[in-house]
This record gives C-alpha cells, sequence and structure tokens, in this order.
C-alpha cells in the first residue's frame, strides 16, 4: 500500500474539527480504531472537509471482541456506520488475541475485501510467527503492519519483514507518546537543527526504509510541525545518536 509518509494517529482526539484541520493543512491518512471510540469524530471530519474521500486513506481496527469469523462483518458494518463510509481503505486486526483466530478471522477480513467493504487488509501487534501464519491464510497481501516503534522502542525483526515482504511498516507512538520532547539526545540534535524534539523523532522514524507513521497531535501548531517533520534529513551520525539510545520501553505491552 502506498502510505502517505506522515499520516495522521487519532487515539484521544475527540473533536471533528482537529481532524478537519488535519485534512485542512495536509494529512492524508487518518488512523483510527473501534478501541478509540472516536470513530463518528473521524468521519465528521471526512465528512466536513474540503478534500474529496478518494483522496484520503481511512484506517480502522477491528478490536480484539469483533474477531471471530462470525462477527468480523457485523464488526465492521457498525464502524462504517459510525464513520459513515462504504468502505475503509485500511482495515487492520487490532491485536492477534481475545477471538483472534488465523483461518476464520483472516477468511472474514478476505470476504469483505471481496466485497469492497475494506479496500485493503492490516494487521497490527502481530509476532514474526504470526505474520508468517497470516500470510498462509489470507488471499488478500498484507496492506501494512502497525507496530509501535520509535526511538524507545522497536522490533527489529519486524522492521526486516516488512522489507523483505514489500509492505509499509506503520509505527505507532513516533512521538513516544509525548516523551521525546524531554529526550537529551532527541532535544540536542533539534537544536542542532531549529526545529523540535517531536520532528527529529519522527525523521529518526522515517530514516527506515519502508516505515511510514502516524503521529497524534491536537493543536494546529503540531500537526503542522508534525508535518513539516518530512523535510528534515538526519545525518549518519545523528542516526547512529539516537541508535545508541536504549531501545528498552515499550508503551504498549501486550
Ligand atoms: N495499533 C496500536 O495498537 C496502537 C497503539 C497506540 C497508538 N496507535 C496509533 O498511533 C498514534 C500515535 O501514538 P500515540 O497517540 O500513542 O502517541 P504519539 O504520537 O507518540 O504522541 C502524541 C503526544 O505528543 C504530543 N505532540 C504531538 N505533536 C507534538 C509536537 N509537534 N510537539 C510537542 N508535542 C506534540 C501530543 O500532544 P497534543 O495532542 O496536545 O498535540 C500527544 O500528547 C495513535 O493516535 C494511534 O493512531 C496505535
Amino acid at each position: 500500500m502506498d502510505l502517505p509518509p506522515v499520516g495522521l494517529g487519532t487515539m484521544g482526539i475527540d473533536d471533528s474539527a482537529t481532524v478537519e484541520a488535519a485534512i485542512d493543512v495536509g494529512y492524508r491518512h487518518l488512523d483510527t480504531a473501534q478501541i478509540y471510540d472516536n470513530e463518528a469524530v473521524v468521519g465528521d471530519g471526512v465528512a466536513d472537509s474540503d478534500v474529496d474521500r478518494e483522496d484520503l486513506t481511512v484506517a480502522t481496527k477491528l478490536w480484539v471482541d469483533s474477531l471471530a469469523g462470525a462477527d468480523v462483518r457485523a464488526g465492521t458494518e457498525a464502524s462504517l456506520d459510525r464513520l459513515g463510509l462504504d468502505a475503509v481503505d485500511l482495515l487492520y486486526v487490532h491485536r492477534p488475541r481475545g477471538d483472534y483466530d488465523p483461518e476464520t478471522t483472516l477468511s472474514a477480513l478476505d470476504d469483505l475485501r471481496a466485497d469492497g467493504l475494506a479496500r485493503n487488509v492490516g494487521l497490527s501487534n502481530f509476532e514474526p510467527d504470526q505474520l508468517e501464519r497470516a500470510r498462509e491464510v489470507l488471499d488478500a497481501p498484507v496492506a501494512a503492519h502497525q507496530v509501535e516503534f520509535h526511538p524507545y522502542y522497536g522490533d527489529r525483526e519486524l522492521l526486516a519483514d516488512a522489507q523483505e515482504h514489500g509492505y509499509p511498516l506503520v509505527a505507532y507512538s513516533p512521538l513516544i507518546g509525548g516523551e521525546a520532547l524531554d529526550d537529551p539526545v532527541l532535544t540536542d540534535i533539534a537544536d542542532a537543527h531549529d526545529t523540535s524534539a517531536a520532528a527529529v523523532s519522527i525523521a529518526w522514524v522515517r530514516s527506515h526504509d519502508d516505515v511510514v507513521t502516524v503521529p497524534k497531535a491536537s493543536s494546529v501548531d503540531h500537526l503542522r510541525a508534525n508535518l513539516d517533520a518530512r523535510s528534515l534529513t538526519l545525518s549518519g551520525a545523528e542516526i547512529d545518536r539516537i541508535d545508541d539510545i536504549e531501545r528498552e520501553q515499550e508503551l504498549f505491552p501486550e
């Protein structure tokens, strides 16, 4: 899937004006989920914006209690109803647990794709062996894998899988949930570029091949700054410094 380098993470956004503002300043990929309880907010933002629906990539995720094969269609239809859309561009399995069963869950997702309710199938928070199994079962290609990936955490094996199999890794929590702003290495590099540690964190995430990201932001200033981070290029030495930060702080463990 051809995803924009920086999309909007919407977890915690409860005002459609923020979504509309994000689209207005240039975001074209919107990432929501059933569990964020804001699909209607995202749908309203899409409806209120001046940008054509077909120019936007709208992604949502089926929560673990909607993953039984018999529940996937009803759960997806409920999401579409809240979003006010006929189809989502990307429908993820949020986590491979709860009612997840590779055969029945993924077959149901293939059926939704065949029927046009979901244009692409994505996975999130999968382990390498679970990715392998999903590839065996799915008719659809894995369109994206969304995982936690930032200067304090990231699984290189999952990155290698994305690069080997040719799908984008969608890095979530690229600002370490806001902690990037207080990190001394990121702040130091930011000072040298006259930018923010948030931009440096996004640029580091984006320095990896086949990685796109979905920072969450609420204010127009933050929305713009994160989008502008697309044009920030870090030197090899700066990337090495960030690589050397201890990478053991997972914000969303299983
Ligand atoms: N698949 C999954 O299991 C999963 C799990 C977690 C997250 N996600 C996705 O990833 C998205 C992003 O992750 P996240 O929400 O955990 O955290 P994040 O994007 O790493 O950080 C968001 C925090 O950074 C602040 N911020 C944003 N831009 C800033 C800037 N330019 N300068 C200073 N502060 C800034 C935000 O504040 P303001 O809001 O005040 O701007 C917010 O407090 C989520 O919204 C969701 O879409 C997916």
